[in-house]
């Protein structure tokens, strides 16, 4: 069974909300419909009922829930919290029921907010930017986040390294510019979700082109000085760097340039030292070794919300839905 197998059987075991906005386009209901009938998670579908009814033709959505921005009854408790969370922002009444009524993505996080569903999961039609704007406006980090990033849980076939093949690999998505002490949370964060998603120790590796010294350079000294960090802040985390991505995964590699360390050779989690570096290498690894790559799974968020590629079909968001409902299962974004 692989591993997103596993964790729609996991979905299935306990079942909760998730919020689909984008009803403007048809895979939104082709995934729905079969989320539904496979018993994954309950649906939430936002959207004007002229909308719904033309895009939804074909596909059987009676189970899910309609929210209509425009009629639904909740919709002033909605407005009362956008304001108060962004009271600071001098957000008004007006503003708010305008911006939820252009963007359902904010309806969506607002429904999250207020408890009346697990999660969300859209960006199947808006850029990452847009679809993770609003959830970093109103929901927030949990408690002891700094930043939100965004990993991929990497499943690369007929593979020995790493976790017989499987990866964390972060931030991919979400970073364009971090310090030491971000990369260091963006480590310990993405540790954290290995083990919540994968279930074995996580070994993470703090990714340059430099291993334990063998350049010298200011962006090694970033990687080097985040792992100082991590080692301080989250001594409990199996954490090493700087090293080369080859030292962190061939053991007769890591012999050689890093022998006295514990990670290296054995790296299951690769932490990358920019998000150009990221962002490129997960892809890299999907194209050329054929990998699955799901994601981007944001972590550190107080509720789970995630984002899909503007070039996903009904099954990658069938494939998201069951991860934040998983996510929401644990009851913090891993
Ligand atoms: N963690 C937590 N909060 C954050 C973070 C973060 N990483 N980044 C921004 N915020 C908060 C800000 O504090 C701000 O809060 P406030 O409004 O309450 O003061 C709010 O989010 C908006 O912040 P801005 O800086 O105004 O937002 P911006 O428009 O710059 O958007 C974003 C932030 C969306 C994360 C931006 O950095 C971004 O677009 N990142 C890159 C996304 C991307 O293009 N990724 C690559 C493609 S993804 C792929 O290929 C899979």
């Amino acid at each position: 069974m692989g591993i997103l197998d596993k964790l729609i059987e996991k979905a299935k075991s306990d079942k909760k909300t998730i919020v689909l906005p984008e009803t403007m386009d048809k895979r939104t209901f082709e995934a729905a419909e079969k989320v539904l009938k496979e018993g994954i998670a309950d649906i939430i579908l936002i959207g004007a009922k002229e909308e719904i009814e033309e895009n939804s033709t074909g596909f059987d959505i009676s189970q899910a829930v309609i929210v209509d921005p425009f009629t639904d009854p909740n919709k002033q408790k909605y407005i009362d919290k956008f304001v108060e969370l962004r009271a600071s922002k001098g957000l008004t009444a007006e503003d708010a029921k305008k911006q939820m009524e252009q963007d359902y993505m904010y309806y969506a996080c607002l429904m999250c907010k207020c408890g009346d569903a697990d999660g969300v999961v859209s960006g199947a039609c808006h850029s990452t930017g847009n679809t993770i704007r609003p959830a970093l406006q109103l929901l927030k980090t949990k408690p002891g986040v700094k930043s939100v990033s965004g990993f991929f849980l990497m499943e690369v076939p007929n593979c020995t390294l790493g976790d017989n093949g499987l990866f964390v690999f972060a931030d991919c998505a979400v970073n364009v510019d971090f310090d030491s002490e971000k990369l260091a949370e963006i480590a310990a964060l993405s540790a954290q979700s290995f083990e919540l998603f994968v279930g074995h120790k996580a070994k993470a590796a703090l990714l340059s082109y430099s291993t334990k010294g063998s350049a010298k350079h200011s962006d090694v000294d970033k990687v080097s000085e985040a792992v100082r960090i991590a080692h301080e802040k989250y001594p409990d985390i199996e954490l090493d760097g700087e090293m080369q991505l080859d030292a962190a995964l061939d053991l007769t590699v890591a012999q050689l340039k890093a022998p006295d360390s514990a990670v290296a050779g054995h790296a299951n989690t690769l932490i990358f030292p920019s998000l150009e570096a990221g962002n490129i290498g997960y892809k890299l690894v999907q194209r050329l070794a054929k990998a699955n790559a799901y994601g981007p799974v944001l972590q550190g968020l107080a509720m789970p919300v995630n984002d899909l590629s503007r070039g996903c079909y009904a099954d990658d968001i069938v494939g998201v839905v069951a991860i934040t409902a998983v996510q929401a299962q644990l009851g913090k974004t891993a």
